[in-house]
């Protein structure tokens, strides 16, 4: 079959880029969707199931940081836009295992740019999802596309450095980049360590909410199909060389959001939630909080659809209909480090024709 366009995801099999991928294999049958993960331990193959046969859809099992594996795939695949979200993700984890960060985030964008670059057939799009983190955290100011990069964790600053490669080959070669950059993203499927399904999680096997420190923390919570919805938008409508914050005004206190899910998980009243909820110590240095605008995303005419209540309820209900879901992934190993010089990524062909 002849397909009229042909995307390649990086990260697709992890928590955003599973979504993203299932999005653009069912929506746009006449597209062709490669997905190229190197499996590490925050996802799990069974995220896919659900397109894994389908005659558009591509699996690559693969390194982003791989230059040769990169090349072939860019000479042989015919590569229209990129969506690029292959990235060590875990902020907890980049204080202990920084280099791996830098590695897999820094030079894996700076390998993929390289070759997609260098492509005879270049992609007219380049999409790179970054973070709200990227500013640093604020107390009153609102950030915009253009406020200042202060990140202020290592996973913040290895995605801000990636930042500036793929500005820097938008400036220099006008090659189509867009960058994006999201709040918290949560929905089913999301990796156990990350704060909702670790909740989720703990309070499934009858263990109390681990609230980190005592300061107020909030974050901003966007449900994943108005993240998908927001890339599809970028793609379609979105301005080369530009950046867009992906926002949502739900901004939720994190113990707030360990009540809440007490009460969906236990089914217990106010007066009893005290019993669900553990305090741990904290890193010495956290982020209260990340508001960002998202009005340059909205004239292209985004809007995040999906409430916090819906949302959330359609979350918890998938972790309870789903309790083994992560149980035997490769996550029970940990984090697994990526380090220089490890590209024995194989160029696994695809799992149908
Ligand atoms: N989840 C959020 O709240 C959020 C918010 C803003 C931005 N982002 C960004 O969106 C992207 C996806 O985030 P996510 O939450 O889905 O993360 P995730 O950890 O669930 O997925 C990351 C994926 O990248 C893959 N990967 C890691 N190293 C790789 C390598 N060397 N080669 C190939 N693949 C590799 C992993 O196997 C995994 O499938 C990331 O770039 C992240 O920084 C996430």
């Amino acid at each position: 079959m002849d397909f009229s366009r042909t995307v390649l995801v990086t990260g697709g099999s992890g928590f955003i880029g599973s979504h993203l991928v299932c999005s653009l294999v069912n929506r746009h049958p006449d597209w062709r969707i490669i997905n190229l993960d190197n499996l590490d331990y925050c996802c799990s193959p069974r995220s896919l199931e659900s397109v894994e046969d389908k005659a558009n859809y591509t699996f690559i099992r693969g390194d982003v940081c791989n230059p040769r594996l990169l090349g072939h795939i860019f000479s042989t695949e015919n590569i229209d836009v990129v969506f690029h979200l292959a990235a060590k993700t875990h902020v907890e984890s980049s204080f202990v295992t920084l280099s791996a960060f830098q590695w897999v985030n820094i030079e894996g964008t700076r390998v993929l740019l390289g070759a997609a670059h260098r492509a005879q057939r270049r992609p007219q799009r380049f999409i790179y999802a970054s973070t709200d983190e990227v500013y640093g955290a604020s107390l009153h100011e609102v950030f915009d596309e253009s406020s200042p990069l202060t990140p202020s964790n290592p996973y913040a600053a290895t995605k801000a450095a990636a930042e500036y490669l793929v500005r820097s080959y938008w400036d220099e070669y006008k090659f189509p980049v867009i960058i994006t950059r999201s709040n918290n993203i949560y929905g089913p499927r999301q990796h156990t360590e990350k704060v909702i399904p670790r909740f989720l999680t703990l309070l499934q096997n009858n263990k109390k909410c681990t609230i980190q420190g005592t300061l107020p923390k909030s974050r901003h919570f966007l449900y994943v199909d108005d993240a998908v919805d927001a890339f599809l938008k970028v793609l379609e409508r979105g301005t080369v060389g530009e950046v867009y914050n992906v926002g949502t005004s739900c901004e939720i206190p994190i113990m707030q959001l360990a009540g809440e899910l007490i009460k969906m998980v236990k089914n217990i009243p106010d007066s009893e939630l005290n019993d669900w909820l553990e305090f741990v110590p904290d890193r010495p240095r956290v982020d209260l909080r990340y508001p960002i605008s998202s009005e340059k995303l909205q004239q292209l005419g985004w809007r995040a659809e999906v409430s916090w209540a819906e949302g959330i309820r359609h979350t918890v209900k998938w972790y309870q209909d789903n309790p083994d879901f992560w149980s035997g992934a490769s996550n029970e190993q940990g984090p697994i480090r990526s380090e220089p010089g490890n590209n024995s990524s194989q160029y696994v062909a695809s799992s149908v024709p």
